[in-house]
């Protein structure tokens, strides 16, 4: 859909959401090459949360691809608490009822409008990353980096060749024998962490 007076709102700002290994990779035969708590209970917290004072029902919501949707666990999905968005170009899809789906990153951004989520994230995988990247909404990337090389087939693109910089980084995790550190950056005219919300 080319974009026209109806286009989503320019101000809209877009999350990005992310896992990877030193080498950019994201994921490794349709699934998370890791199994980290530390980073899942950051996961939920940081798309969950909504201020004290948000009207009644109001939600985030999380977009992600297809493949990304089908690698959740059904017992899991769509994500509790979260208005859940499904990219996918096919008509046939069957999703639970009060699961969006829609054929491209605009149409998404515009059925969101009227649902009016506080904030939203995307959620990956590779293929919704390089969307993302490429769309000037995207402002800010909580970007989690996992120590070593997981052998992944999926990989985000470079956050720094993509403009974004580092404003925040949180001390060390180790679980088991994996390393990893939550970091957050941003593009655009946020000049600290004060200016954005946790
Ligand atoms: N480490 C992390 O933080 C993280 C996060 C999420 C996912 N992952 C991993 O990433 C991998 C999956 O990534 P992936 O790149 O293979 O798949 P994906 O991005 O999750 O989904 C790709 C699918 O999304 C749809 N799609 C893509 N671009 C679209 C667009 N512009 N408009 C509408 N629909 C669009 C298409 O669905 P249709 O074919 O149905 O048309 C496409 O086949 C898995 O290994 C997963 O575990 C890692």
């Amino acid at each position: 859909m080319s974009r026209s007076s109806s286009a989503p709102s320019p101000d809209t700002i877009l999350e990005i959401i992310v896992a990877s290994d030193d080498r950019l990779g994201i994921g490794r035969g349709g699934t998370l090459p890791w199994h980290l708590k530390g980073d899942m209970v950051h996961f939920k917290r940081l798309t969950c949360s909504v201020p004290v004072d948000s009207p009644k029902g109001a939600l985030n919501a999380v977009v992600m691809g297809r493949k990304t949707w089908e690698s959740i666990p059904i017992r899991f999905r769509p994500l509790p608490g979260r208005l859940n968005h499904v990219l996918t170009r096919r008509r046939d899809i069957d999703l639970p009822e009060g699961v969006l789906s829609a054929p491209s990153f605009d149409d998404a951004l515009l059925q969101l409008r009227s649902h009016r989520p506080l904030r939203i994230f995307v959620l990956g995988g590779g293929e919704i990353y390089r969307a993302a990247f490429d769309d000037p909404r995207s402002r800010i990337l909580h970007w989690t980096r996992v120590r070593g090389d997981h052998g992944c087939d999926t990989h985000l693109p470079d956050p720094i060749a993509a403009g974004f910089r580092r404003i925040e980084t949180k001390a060390p995790e180790l679980e088991g024998e994996i390393e990893f550190r939550i970091e957050r950056w941003c593009r655009g005219a946020f000049e600290s962490k004060e200016d954005l919300d946790d």
